[in-house]
């Protein structure tokens, strides 16, 4: 992929962008593999061939730092000391040029002064911009609440402007640190959620809910887990970290009593509707998946995590040893954690691996295990 902010040496997000595509990914394949023959095997495991990803226009999200002047806005990012306006960045679908517009208009409009970090002067941080394909949600990040009022009254304009704008809302991030968002969230249109077709499941995503980036890789995801595990043969699973619930509602069956757990509530509610409008019961829970294992008295059959890049650590994993479920699918965007999780899980014997390239063009890589308990 030819990129323009790359060759000016504005933009180096795409560390690996010079690198052949299918090297990039035989590169990946490799590290992940010697890894995982560091674990004491006692079979060998299979295989799968990774999957790949489009090379540009994967991304359903941009994170925009605001810099420049109300009348003339930068979104993109800094890069020592200068904005650099990314609006043009190819790992976006082409829509988003668009989209970038849009808002550039409606910041001059409500008059949304760009944050200055050396000054401290100024209200508008970033714009946080999802789209699922037709519509989109736009959150602002704003210092203060003090524009609240003035986006409020605009958005009726901007919405007839751009009918595909569904949810808009404003954070509020009053600290001066890199420090993405803050924990008030004011939604402001009657539709809170956006709507992301995955293989047959509606997911939802409102603000402050994770959501996979690379949308085509994330459905092939899910539909892995759920053939894999159609092959298990098992009636209860537990969804660790469930998010907005992707794991689980693949996983959910008439024969199956399925748990997803997480901490964020915002996210258990899109996972919840979700599961309704499927017609299927799932247990979501907005808990802290350690204490939830903790206090259970026994497991699943099936296990699913799908832990942030921190892993899943030393108390859960003792905790998943004590529970001993029969299977354990590990959902990983860091294997280096996930490869110190599963050293610590030496009861569990790899029985498949898939990379699932989300991340073109970097050193990252999503990763599916399944693995198995073996006698006690
Ligand atoms: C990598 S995301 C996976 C989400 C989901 N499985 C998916 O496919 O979209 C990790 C999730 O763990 C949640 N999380 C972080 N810490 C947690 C905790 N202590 N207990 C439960 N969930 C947690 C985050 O909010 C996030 O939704």
């Amino acid at each position: 992929m030819h990129c323009e902010y790359f060759v000016a040496g504005q933009c180096r997000s795409c560390a690996d962008l010079l690198i052949p595509y299918s090297q990039q990914l035989m590169n990946k394949q490799q590290h992940l593999l010697s890894l995982l023959s560091t674990l004491n095997h006692r079979r060998p495991f299979a295989v799968e061939l990774p999957v790949a990803s489009a090379t540009r226009g994967f991304r359903n999200k941009a994170k925009m730092v605001v810099q420049g002047t109300v009348e003339q806005p930068i979104l993109g990012i800094i890069d020592n000391h200068q904005a650099i306006d990314l609006t043009a960045c190819a790992l976006y679908p082409a829509a988003f040029e668009q989209a970038f517009s849009h808002i550039q208009q409606f910041i001059r409009q409500a008059k949304l002064q760009p944050y200055d970090v050396q000054t401290r002067q100024g209200e508008l941080k970033y714009v946080l911009l999802t789209s699922n394909g037709d519509g989109w949600l736009l959150r602002f990040v704003l210092r203060s609440q003090h524009h609240l009022a003035a986006i409020k009254k605009y958005l009726g304009d901007w919405q007839q402007q751009w009918p595909a704008l569904e949810v808009c809302s404003v954070n509020i991030q009053p600290e001066h640190k890199a420090i993405l968002e803050g924990e008030k969230e004011f939604i402001l249109t009657a539709q809170t959620k956006l709507c992301h077709r995955l293989n047959d499941v509606n997911l939802y995503v409102q603000p402050q809910s994770f959501f996979q980036t690379n949308t085509q890789v994330a459905a092939a995801l899910y539909q892995t887990a759920r053939t894999w595990a159609a092959e298990l043969h098992v009636t209860q699973v537990w969804d660790l970290f469930c998010g907005v619930g992707g794991f689980a509602l693949h996983l959910a069956s008439p024969s199956r009593q399925v748990t997803g757990i997480e901490i964020s509530a915002p996210a258990i509610a899109c996972a919840s509707q979700s599961a309704q409008e499927l017609g299927v019961h799932i247990d979501f829970r907005a808990l802290d998946a350690d204490a939830f294992a903790k206090a259970a008295s026994h497991g699943p059959e099936l296990l699913v995590v799908n832990p942030p890049r921190r892993g899943l650590g030393v108390s859960l994993c003792t905790q998943i040893e004590l529970l001993k479920p029969k299977f354990l699918l590990y959902s990983s965007c860091n294997p280096e954690t996930m490869h110190q999780d599963l050293l610590r899980l030496s009861h569990y014997q790899l029985t498949k691996v898939q990379l699932f390239d989300m991340f073109p063009h970097t050193a990252h890589a999503e990763v599916l295990c399944l693995l198995a308990r073996e006698a006690n």
